[in-house]
């Protein structure tokens, strides 16, 4: 336990959150291909790159979670990227799943996979500098949920969770709730307050120690933020949890600065702030076109995202000046990480 304090503690440090790059090769492919590149290894380091040498990203950003093919990567000048991140304050993460798979006997519903081998790879990859983890299941409104998949996906979490704390690693814990479906948000509070239940039952029952995790959740928009998010998080989640990070989930980069900045309004049992990939990296990657002469300005345009996000970690976030782009939604129904 004492071997993973100083990492949630720098995580969850007021004004900063995560940004989160484990896109696995495939949705990583996807993003180059919206700018027209082929998703081959040195496209993807150069993007990778292009993001982890920020400067002054660290103001911002506290943690970054990788893919297990960027923990081991180095700068084109030899620099490892966990090199890079902890000169500027950054804890290094990893994705440590392996993705869903369907859920045999359940609604059409899937499992997280990833659980063989984990204490091994946790060793190695604390060994290569990561203090944090991400696990990533899901749950389904519009299919159930069943019972069995909640079960399955809080299990897992929970497994997931004691064997990192074990091996150093921080877990960040993510049951996310699908935003797929066209029932009413009471419906969403109803099956999130279950699955956070069922969630911090198994990590008691796992010897989890609270202090020493993440969650991770889903959020709903700016009206109704502050009655049914913190509401569903303050009935369920212990304030023994230092940190609750969200992730953006396909709303506009605007969007998710709002939310944020809406949750932070009044002061929370924990530190409430951000884990986002698609809501920081959107206009970056469209701005960078996988041109080398464009990375200045990418990198200018990561930072405006980060200290609009570090902003509204601290409540103090206004959407004046924000660009069209910044605007756009990128929901995508049945998105694959
Ligand atoms: P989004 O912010 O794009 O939803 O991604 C968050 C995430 O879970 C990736 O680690």
């Amino acid at each position: 336990m004492t071997k993973i304090i100083s990492s949630y503690k720098t995580i969850a440090s007021p004004g900063r959150g995560i940004l989160a790059i484990d896109e696995s090769n495939a949705t990583c492919g996807k993003r180059l291909a919206s700018i027209g590149l082929d998703n081959t290894e040195t496209n993807r380091q150069a993007y990778r790159q292009l993001l982890l040498t920020t400067p002054g990203l660290g103001d911002y950003i506290s943690g970054a979670i990788l893919f297990e093919e960027t923990l081991y990567q180095s700068t084109t000048d030899g620099k490892k990227f966990v090199d890079c991140l902890r000169e500027e304050n950054i804890v290094p993460g990893i994705k440590v799943d392996k993705g869903l798979v369907p859920l045999p006997g359940s609604n059409n519903e899937s499992w997280c996979q990833g659980l063989d081998g984990l204490a091994s790879r946790s060793t190695e990859y604390y060994k290569q500098g990561a203090r944090f983890a991400k696990w990533r299941t899901v749950v389904s409104i519009p299919c159930g949920p069943s019972a069995l998949a909640v079960k399955e996906a809080a299990w897992g979490l929970a497994r997931y969770a004691a064997i990192s704390q074990d091996n150093g690693l921080v877990p960040i814990v993510e049951p996310e709730i699908l935003l797929d479906g066209d029932h009413p948000i009471e419906r969403t509070l109803e099956v999130a307050e279950k699955v956070w239940s069922e969630v911090f039952f198994y990590l008691a029952e796992n010897n989890v120690v609270l202090e020493g995790i993440l969650l991770k959740p889903s959020m709903a928009s700016p009206e109704t933020i502050a009655k049914y998010t913190l509401t569903m998080l303050k009935r369920r989640v212990p304030p023994a949890v230092p940190g609750i990070m969200f992730l953006s989930g396909g709303q506009s980069e605007v969007e998710a600065t709002l939310n944020l900045n809406a949750m932070n309004q009044a002061p929370n049992p924990w530190h409430v702030s951000f884990s986002y990939a698609r809501a920081l990296q959107n206009t970056v990657l469209k701005t960078w076109q996988g041109r080398p002469e464009n990375t200045e300005a990418a990198q200018k345009s990561l930072l405006v995202r980060a200290k609009a996000n570090s902003l509204a970690q601290l409540g103090k976030y206004s959407a004046e000046g924000e660009s069209e782009e910044a605007k756009k939604g990128m929901f995508v129904k049945g998105y694959t990480y």
